[in-house]
């Protein structure tokens, strides 16, 4: 199970080529435009919303920016140490595994600390706060409480969903915020050479481990994504929350429900939903376990 052309070498090599500066990201000289809309509309899905009017939408799209940021600052902290135990799980000889994994943690710092700026620059521009779920430290422990390959399983699958969320932010010109923009496209910079690392250490794990244990990991994938969700659940109401005070107005029950039910479903297709579709993940998954790969086909259209 190898990817071709791949190597721990190789991969250094190319982070450190296309490794940017986050001063070239935000800054004081690259304000956020608030006339404008973050996410891609694929992920926020307010248009549908009728009862909202253009500008309240937008408002919409803005929380739901917001909630992009923390949501991948918390992914960032989870990942961190998973990186840190399998570069202490040692199992390929390889002298560049270490400086490479190494490279990858210092590069997702230095995300951490860009979705914080970036948050910092919201809180500055917005009108209200905006909740978002927690404590991050229960989250972390919550995840970080599972397989190491099921934990490897889950870094692959979402970290290869970023490239979907630059795709979506170029493909149709919809005038999104150019900062937004700007960070979308350079996370999946970094993120692409993350996920061919991911994908060398998942085969690697993959390839010592039993027919049950990768079975387990596939239920520890499910389960970590089953506990996210109910993370977005309780997401969508704050969202809710921050929505009304921002354009000040309560919505009726009935189109309370409704926001419910279309941005729940929209959370789990920028954050599930959009891992599980992708190609790259699924051909990685069937070359561990085909009926691993069949399993989370079926149970992705929940997320879609
Ligand atoms: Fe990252
Ligand atoms: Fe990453």
């Amino acid at each position: 199970m190898t990817i071709q052309g791949l190597n721990y070498e190789r991969l250094l090599q190319i982070s450190k080529r296309v490794n940017w500066r986050l001063e070239d990201i935000i800054g004081r000289d690259k304000p956020m435009d608030f006339a404008r809309p973050f996410l891609p509309e694929s992920f926020a899905r307010t248009q549908g919303l009728d009862f909202l009017s253009p500008a309240e939408r937008l408002k919409l799209n803005q929380i739901r920016g917001h909630g992009y940021l923390a949501m991948f600052e918390l992914v960032e902290r989870c990942i961190l140490p998973m990186v840190e135990d399998l570069t202490q799980a040692r199992t390929d000889p390889d002298p560049h595994r270490a400086p490479a994994l190494a490279q990858f943690a210092e590069e997702e710092e230095k995300h951490i600390e860009l979705f914080v700026r970036f948050r910092r620059a919201f809180a500055e521009g917005f009108d209200v706060d905006c909740g978002f779920i927690g404590p991050v430290e229960d989250i972390k422990a919550a995840v970080l409480d599972h397989g190491r390959l099921g934990k490897a399983m889950f870094v692959l699958g979402i970290e290869l969903a970023t490239q979907r969320h630059y795709l979506d932010s170029v493909e149709r010109d919809e005038g999104l915020d150019v900062q937004f923009k700007s960070l979308l496209k350079h996370h999946w910079m970094e993120e692409c050479q993350h996920a061919k690392l991911d994908a060398m250490v998942f085969f690697e794990l993959a390839a010592q481990a039993t027919p049950a244990e990768i079975d387990q990991a596939f239920d520890d994938f499910l389960d970590i994504g089953g506990f996210l969700d109910g993370g977005l659940g309780q997401q969508t109401a704050l969202d809710l929350v921050a929505l009304e005070a921002a354009i000040g107005r309560t919505l009726s029950d009935a189109h309370r429900e409704r926001f419910t039910e279309v941005q729940h479903q929209a959370m789990r297709w920028t954050f599930l939903g959009s891992a599980l579709r992708n190609e790259a993940f699924l051909d990685a998954l069937a070359q561990v376990s085909p009926k691993g790969r069949a399993r989370i086909e079926e149970v992705a259209p929940a997320f879609c």
